[in-house]
């Protein structure tokens, strides 16, 4: 969504939704599947074409955990929590990808280059732990394989 086109983009999303049920909630699933969050500028365009108080944008976005505030990090790393991953070992391969990062699980680095998130069961319990990067799997992930998983996180 470019700057310029942002109010028409907004508007053109609102139109989309507007008669539905949980309009505000659709929007902005809408713009977050766009543009990976929801820029507090979108909100506040928002706020002013739906006619919704900002506070209340901010409320929705906050309630629930899919929504992200902040632009994605390039590489999204996430640690695998489901039982048979946990039990084999995620806990401490987050500990080495946080302390190698300098960032807890939840954070972004600030030159906005990695994150550290957790996901539930991806389905490949065989080959856990399992950790994804951007999406791609990585199996029987050890604590020291860390350094060469992120040392493929070129550019
Ligand atoms: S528990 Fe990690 S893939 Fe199933």
């Amino acid at each position: 969504m470019a700057e310029k086109d942002l109010s028409a983009d907004v508007a053109l999303a609102v139109r989309k939704w507007q008669k539905k049920r949980g309009a505000l909630i659709m929007v902005l699933h809408e713009i977050q599947g766009r543009l990976g969050y929801v820029p507090r500028e979108i909100a506040l365009e928002l706020s002013k074409q739906m006619n919704v108080p900002l506070a209340r944008i901010y409320e929705v976005l906050t309630f629930y955990n899919f929504f992200e505030l902040e632009p994605p990090a390039k590489y999204v790393i996430s640690g695998c929590m489901g039982t048979a991953c946990y039990l084999k070992g995620t806990p401490g391969i987050l500990q080495e990808f946080s302390r190698l990062l300098g960032i807890e699980v939840g954070q972004t680095t600030p030159d906005g280059r990695f994150s550290l998130t957790t996901v539930r069961c991806v389905g490949c319990c065989g080959q856990a732990p399992v950790v994804l990067i951007n999406g791609e799997v990585h199996s029987k992930v050890s604590p020291q394989d860390v350094p060469h998983l992120l040392a493929q996180c070129k550019d």
